[in-house]
């Protein structure tokens, strides 16, 4: 069982009774490989790393950041993907910038990273307790900003964007806050599945590297993972067989402009199918 929090778009979100979204396709991708049943448990995110613990889920993957504080309660996995933290705003709303921030009021998901960094003291770099109201979901935050009960709201960049895209008249301030890393956590007696789930993470994260170092754009690297899937089920093959594959003069001619796109976006192509 995976715990997650799924009103985080794109990495995990529901369609109608449906779980979508780039954790729920590793998670899918990494259940296949190792042979086990892939079940989640929609949990509010702060009950995720106790939960976890306890035994009550497997494992916690929610585009979890890899902090001090958490690996004190839980083991994490290779880290499959990077976040930064960014500010939604109102495209006419009181803060245009990150001078604007003092005195305003902050909304932010519960237990994030995005909550515990702005209610730490402003000489650590946040903004204080009495400044930040945390929301149960970062979609329940945005809603907030939207009837003008915070002016802004301190989140991931792609939930940001995915957010921001949803809902008219907010933009991303062009600042942006700490970097992080995503990873899954897992309980700490349970270093069985930690070195399972790192195995399968390695097989697909090679795929992302063997497309990254075509430094092709995504579109192509999903035609081309989709042509990878094709061989892998018409062949009857597990997807580590990409790792002999060998980069050719052609591909290598390829590698001058293009925009880069992220190990993460070739394993979703990658596990899409
Ligand atoms: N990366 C942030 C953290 O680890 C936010 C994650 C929120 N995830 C979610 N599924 N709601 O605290």
């Amino acid at each position: 069982t995976m715990a997650t929090n799924a009103a985080f778009p794109p990495y995990e979100y529901k369609e109608g009774e449906e779980f979508k979204g780039i954790d729920v396709e590793i998670a899918a991708a990494i259940a296949e490989y190792l042979d086990m049943e892939l079940e989640i448990a929609d949990v509010e995110f702060g009950s995720i790393i106790g939960g976890v613990q306890s035994g009550k889920f497997d494992m916690g993957m929610a585009g979890m950041t890899v902090t001090e504080d958490r690996l004190q309660n839980v083991n994490f996995s290779s880290t499959y993907a990077t976040g930064v933290q960014v500010v939604i705003v109102k495209e006419d709303g009181a803060v245009q910038s990150l001078d604007d921030m003092e005195g305003v009021k902050i909304g932010v998901q519960q237990d994030t990273t995005g909550h515990i960094y702005a209610s730490d003291t402003p000489e650590k770099g946040g903004y204080g307790e009495d400044a930040v109201i945390a929301y149960k979901t970062g979609a329940d935050a945005v809603q907030a900003l939207i009837t003008d009960k915070v002016q802004c709201v301190i989140i991931d960049n792609e939930p940001a964007k995915a957010f921001v895209e949803a809902n008219k008249g907010l933009k991303i301030l062009d600042a942006t806050w700490v970097e992080e890393e995503y990873a899954i956590a897992i309980a700490k007696e349970n270093t069985e599945l930690l070195e399972k789930i790192n195995g399968a993470l390695d097989a697909g994260l090679e795929v992302g590297v063997y497309f990254y170092s075509q430094a092709i754009t995504t579109e192509e690297a999903i035609e081309e993972a989709n042509f990878v899937m094709e061989q892998v089920q018409r062949y009857d093959i597990t997807f580590p067989i990409v790792y002999d594959w060998e980069i050719t003069e052609a591909d290598n001619a390829r590698t001058s402009n293009i925009a880069p796109y992220t190990v993460t976006e070739c394993a979703a192509a990658f596990c899409d199918t």
